[in-house]
C-alpha cells in the first residue's frame, strides 16, 4: 500500500464521477446508480453524472451492470490552444497520482477547432504527464495505448477541458467471460441494459431463442444470483493509482460475494440452431459462473421449450446487412411473429434489432419501442404484449404505433446526448444508422 499524503487527501475528497454506457441504457443506469445510494446529478443518453470520492469508484466498477466505465473527475479547467491545454495538465500533481513504476495511457473525447486528430490531443496530455514526473522524480513513466493499468480520460470542448482518473481501465464491458464471441455478439452491458429494459422479475421464466454466445441469458443469470459484475474481473483502473488499498476492494468482494444466490429462482433457457453457438454460450456461461443456471438447447427457436408462467423472451435476431439473406429473414421475422402469438400466450416477447423493415415483418402490436444503439447501428428493443389472440398486423403494412409512440423511460432522440462524452458538454454525433431495407422513413420515431 502506497501511503502518499497528497493521494491520501485526493482519494478522500467527494468528486464528480461521470459514467459513460452504451447509447441508451442511461435511464437504466442511472437507476442502478441511485439503487447503489448515488445521487443522480445529470443524465444524457449515453452517461450519467453523480458524486463520490475514490473509494465509491470500487463500489461502482464491482456493481453496476449497465456502465461502461466509471470517471473520476481530476481536475477542469479552461483551455482555448493545445498549448494551454498542455499547462493545464503540467499543473496536476501527477507524481502524487500515478505510481513510481507507472505506466500510463490517454484516451480522449475532443471536439476542438485545432484538433483534427484525436491522438493529437492524446499525446499532448501524455507529454504533460510524462514531463511532470519527470522534472518531479527524475524519471520518465512508460505510456502507451494499453488499458491494462492507469488511464487518464481528456475531455475537451471549446473552452472547457476536463481530466478523469478512468477507474475502470479496460471498459467493464469486458466482464472476463466472454472466452468463444462468434459473430455478432452484443456488448455485455448492453445485454445488462436489455435485460433490464424487459423487466424481467427474475423469478419467472427468461428465454432466449437465438442466444448466439449467450450473452443475454448469462446477463440475466448474473442478475438473478445478484452475481456482482466486477466479481469476474481482476484488473481495474482503480489499482494503479497511489493510494489504492487493496484490503478495501477485496472487503467489497467478499461482500458481494455473500450476496449471491445458489441458484436463480426463474428458469432461464437458451437455445440456438448452431451446435458451436450453443457450446460457445455454454463454455461462457461456465466461464461467467452461471452454466448450470441455464437450461441450452440446440434447436430451431420455434422449438425452444417455454417453461409454464408468465415469462420474458427475448430475441436478437440476425439484422441481414447482405441483401442475399434478406428475404430469407423477412421469413424468419414473420415467423419470430408467429412463434411470439402462438407460443408463448401470456408472457412478454421482445426482439433486438438494427433493421426497421425486418422488425415490420414480425407483424404484432407493439407495446413499446425502446431506442438502443449496437455499436453504431441505431436499434429498436420491441416489445409485444402476448395475450391469448394478441393481434397480428396485416402483411406487408406497418407496425402500427412504432411512428409516434414514446418509450415508458427514454427521451425524445432530438433531446439526447449524442456520445458518450461527459454531462455538462456534448461531443459530436457519431456515425449512426438505423439499417433500412423496406422503411419508407428515416428514423420511424421522429
Ligand atoms: C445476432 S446473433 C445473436 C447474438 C447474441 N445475442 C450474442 O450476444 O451472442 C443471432 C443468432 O441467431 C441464430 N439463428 C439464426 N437463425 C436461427 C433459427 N432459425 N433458429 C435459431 N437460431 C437461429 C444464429 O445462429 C445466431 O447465433
Amino acid at each position: 500500500m502506497d501511503r502518499n499524503p497528497d493521494a491520501m487527501e485526493l482519494w478522500r475528497q467527494e468528486r464528480p464521477l461521470v459514467i459513460p454506457c452504451p447509447r441508451g441504457a442511461a435511464p437504466g443506469l442511472a437507476a442502478e446508480v441511485a439503487a447503489l445510494g448515488f445521487p443522480v446529478l445529470a443524465e444524457t443518453d449515453a452517461a450519467v453524472e453523480t458524486a463520490g470520492t475514490f473509494d465509491d469508484t470500487l463500489k461502482l466498477n464491482l456493481h453496476l451492470r449497465t456502465a461502461q466505465r466509471v470517471l473520476f473527475l481530476l481536475q477542469a479547467f479552461r483551455a482555448t490552444t493545445p498549448g494551454e491545454l498542455y499547462g493545464g495538465l503540467l499543473d496536476l500533481p501527477w507524481e502524487a497520482i500515478l505510481p513510481d513504476d507507472g505506466y500510463v495511457s490517454v484516451t480522449s473525447a475532443v471536439d476542438h477547432p485545432t484538433i483534427r486528430d484525436s491522438q493529437f490531443a492524446n499525446v499532448k496530455c501524455k507529454d504533460a504527464i510524462v514531463d511532470r514526473i519527470q522534472k518531479v522524480r527524475g524519471r520518465r513513466p512508460d505510456s502507451g495505448p494499453e488499458r491494462t493499468r492507469s488511464v487518464v480520460h481528456l475531455y475537451w470542448r471549446g473552452k472547457d477541458a476536463r481530466i478523469y482518473l478512468d477507474t475502470s481501465g479496460e471498459p467493464l464491458s469486458r466482464r472476463g467471460y466472454r472466452l468463444i464471441p462468434l459473430d455478432a455478439p452484443l456488448q455485455e452491458t448492453l445485454a445488462a441494459a436489455l435485460v433490464q429494459a424487459t423487466a424481467w422479475n427474475g423469478t419467472d421464466p427468461f428465454v432466449n431463442p437465438m442466444c448466439g454466445s449467450g450473452t443475454l441469458a448469462i446477463e440475466a443469470a448474473l442478475i438473478a444470483r445478484r452475481i456482482a459484475p466486477g466479481l469476474g474481473r481482476s484488473n481495474f483502473g482503480f489499482m494503479h493509482v497511489r493510494g489504492y488499498r487493496a484490503a478495501a476492494w477485496q472487503a467489497r468482494q467478499e461482500a458481494a460475494r455473500q450476496a449471491v444466490l445458489a441458484k436463480p429462482a426463474g428458469r432461464i433457457v437458451a437455445t440456438d440452431i448452431r451446435p458451436e453457438a450453443v457450446e460457445a454460450a455454454r463454455r461462457n456461461a461456465r466461464a461467467a459462473g452461471v452454466d448450470r443456471s441455464i437450461t441450452f438447447t440446440v434447436c430451431p427457436f420455434e422449438h425452444t421449450p417455454i417453461p409454464p408462467g408468465r415469462g420474458t423472451l427475448i430475441l436478437n435476431p440476425p439484422y441481414g446487412e447482405r441483401m442475399g439473406e434478406l428475404a430469407a429473414l423477412g421469413d424468419t421475422y414473420r415467423a419470430i411473429g408467429d412463434f411470439l402469438k402462438h407460443k408463448a400466450p401470456g408472457c412478454q416477447g421482445f426482439v433486438f434489432t438494427g433493421n426497421p423493415g425486418l422488425a415490420k415483418r414480425v407483424g404484432l402490436r407493439t407495446r413499446q419501442r425502446l431506442v438502443f444503439y449496437n455499436g453504431g447501428i441505431e436499434c429498436r428493443l420491441l416489445h409485444y404484449d402476448l395475450y391469448t389472440g394478441s393481434r397480428k398486423v396485416r402483411e406487408g403494412s406497418a407496425v402500427p404505433d412504432a411512428d409516434g409512440e414514446e418509450s415508458r423511460t427514454q427521451r425524445p432522440l432530438e433531446r439526447a446526448c449524442p456520445n458518450p462524452a461527459p454531462p455538462g458538454g456534448r461531443g459530436p454525433a457519431p456515425k449512426t444508422r438505423w439499417i433500412e431495407t423496406h422503411a419508407k422513413k428515416r428514423n420511424p420515431r421522429r
